[in-house]
């Protein structure tokens, strides 16, 4: 089932590193994006309801609609720029980006003809899945690198769902009284196996100092174990340089640091995704499953701050969609213009989205940089206490 030149290639890393080993975030990053055989860079990928997973907009183009909708008070709030941009941040098949286009075009097109959309996508496979699934809105879109775009240089909202948790993450452990890191190393000339050694590197303890949690307290048990997503800190760095002015939107699954560094979850929340089902092994299916963990919405929020995006807000995705219509679309169904067919499937479908245990749970995040006097105090003017709508707690 796992791809054999991709084990090599692990193979080749672990003994060709000093100590025979290498971190568990480097053995994430290789299954997950090596250039060729990587989950997420081959045609392993399987994203919708036959895939390996589903997200929010494999349930229909609610979501993509209500997302819009946001878009537009932004553009709104901020003077209805003419070069306000959207960045869609791993774009998965293209469907949530067709179905924000669709509707800006068919609903604000003044929005849509000053509108500006890039995608940022590792993924060569999923762009040319992308460019399929957008050929229609060509002109309004472009595929680009972090490098192709020049510091300073975006006004508009950077956004993502469900791609924070899709970062390698750091796992950490600990061990009798002391933190220490999860390595992965060779058992023998076949098979893997998990070593327990010192940190590789220091931005670990910051990260604790940062979002305020101490695992070596006595509430945490010897054995406890956790992740470290240091990407997602590297990211909002980037992000922080390339928005001059605007907006960014985070989406995914994942809790406060209280919540997810709290003691009783002691074995993290690292999952693996393989044709619909879950399970904790990331040592099989090796480059054909996704492997995520929760996002540490704290660790965003501080470090954003650091790096000069205020938070505007955090909500959860059912509250936030709410805000934004979903009601409205829910009672719409009993309304008389629906075949029974058309009512069920799309009920269900706004269910899922607003599920408090499931996508309806997932933290959204709202961070801005760059706002003027002016734009701040007209987004606290339209909306109560400085918030954008979808922020709004129903
Ligand atoms: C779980 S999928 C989510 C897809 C889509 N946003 C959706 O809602 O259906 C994660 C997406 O992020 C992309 N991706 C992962 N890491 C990335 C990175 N570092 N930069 C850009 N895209 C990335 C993946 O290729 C994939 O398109």
């Amino acid at each position: 089932m796992s791809n054999s030149s991709l084990i090599q290639i692990i193979k080749n890393q672990i003994t060709s590193s000093s100590d025979q080993q290498i971190t568990f975030a480097d053995y994430m990053n290789t299954v997950l994006y090596h250039p060729e055989y990587g989950y997420y860079t081959s045609k392993s990928i399987k994203i919708g309801n036959q895939g390996d997973f589903f997200t929010s907009s494999s349930l229909g183009a609610d979501f993509g609609e209500l997302l819009a909708i946001q878009f537009l008070e932004m553009w709104e709030i901020l003077d209805k720029s003419s070069e306000f941009t959207l960045i869609e941040m791993g774009a998965g098949t293209g469907v949530l980006a067709s179905d924000i286009l669709n509707y800006i075009k068919n609903n604000y097109y003044d929005f849509y003809q000053t509108l500006n959309y890039l995608i940022i996508e590792t993924s060569s496979e999923l762009i040319k899945q992308q460019q399929e699934q957008l050929a229609e809105h060509h002109s309004k879109i472009s595929w680009k690198s972090w490098e192709d775009i020049e510091n300073n240089s975006i006004v508009g909202c950077f956004f993502s769902n469900e791609l924070v948790d899709a970062f390698p993450v750091h796992q950490v452990i600990v061990d009798t009284k002391e933190l220490k890191e999860i390595y992965v190393t060779l058992i023998d000339s076949e098979n893997f196996q998990e070593k327990i050694d010192s940190l590789s590197t220091p931005e670990l303890e910051k990260y604790f100092k940062l979002i305020d949690i101490d695992l070596l307290n006595k509430d945490y048990p010897n054995g406890y174990r956790t992740e470290v997503n240091l990407k997602a800190l590297s990211w909002l760095e980037t992000i922080s340089q390339k928005l001059k002015q605007g907006y960014l939107l985070t989406i995914d699954y994942g809790y406060p640091a209280r919540k997810y560094y709290n003691p009783q979850r002691y074995q993290g929340t690292l999952k693996c995704y393989y044709q619909h089902r879950h399970h904790d092994n990331p040592y099989i299916n090796i480059g054909q499953q996704d492997i995520t963990a929760h996002v540490d919405f704290t660790a965003l929020e501080k470090h954003g701050k650091l790096c000069g995006l205020e938070k505007l807000g955090f909500t959860q995705q059912g509250l936030f969609l709410m805000a934004l219509g979903l009601g409205d679309r829910l009672s719409s169904l009993s309304s008389g213009q629906y075949n029974l067919q058309t009512i069920l499937s799309r009920r269900d479908a706004l269910h899922q989205l607003l599920d408090p245990t499931g996508l309806g749970g997932f933290g959204v995040l709202v961070q801005t940089i760059g706002l003027t006097e002016q734009q701040t105090e007209r987004t606290a003017k339209r909306i109560s206490a400085r918030s954008l709508t979808g922020l709004k707690q129903q």
